[in-house]
């Protein structure tokens, strides 16, 4: 009987310390996970090139880091936007595209031949200015904001959006 609870004993401490030492050492790596999906993305203008970079009635990519990547996106967190340059001043000299199509999100490819952004995933195609020519997409392209800082074109971070914030 006494044999029998000091084994019981010993085999409950077991479990308790166990217990203790996983949450201990788990917690903190459970907060590195988790955190960065509760603070909030930064919310700033970033420069993508300068002004001479975009010559006037081309579109470009250029490449921009998500503004919310989570601690452990690596290289996924890299991604890019179609820069147009619509006049040689004033507000309407740019349109900055997110390269995400607004079906599902595949990156759309600017075909200066035909003057169209096409989506490889299921055949979206979208004109020069955003607006959809034909395919699935439900909305034009989302834009981003800009701004001419000197000589630099700056472009304001955000998240990926969704259709629903469209
Ligand atoms: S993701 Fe572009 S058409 Fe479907």
């Amino acid at each position: 009987m006494n044999e029998l609870s000091r084994r019981k004993f010993l085999s409950r401490l077991t479990v308790g310390l166990t217990a203790a030492i996983s949450a201990i050492v788990g917690l903190p790596i459970v907060g590195y996970l988790v955190a960065p999906l509760f603070s909030a993305p930064p919310d700033d203008l970033v420069p993508v090139g300068a002004i001479t970079d975009f010559p006037l009635g081309e579109t470009k990519l250029v490449s921009i880091r998500d503004p919310s990547p989570l601690a452990w996106a690596g290289q996924t967190a890299d991604t890019a936007l179609w820069v147009r340059r619509r006049e040689q001043s004033g507000p309407q000299m740019f349109q900055v595209f997110n390269i995400n199509c607004t079906h599902l999100g595949c990156p759309v490819n600017w075909q200066a031949g035909a003057k169209l952004f096409l989506c490889p995933c299921h055949g979206g195609v979208y004109y020069s200015d955003g607006s959809v020519a034909g395919g699935p997409p439900p909305r034009r392209l989302f834009e981003r904001e800009w701004q001419v800082s000197g000589d630099r074109l700056l472009v304001r971070q955000q998240p990926l959006p969704t259709v629903k914030q469209g």
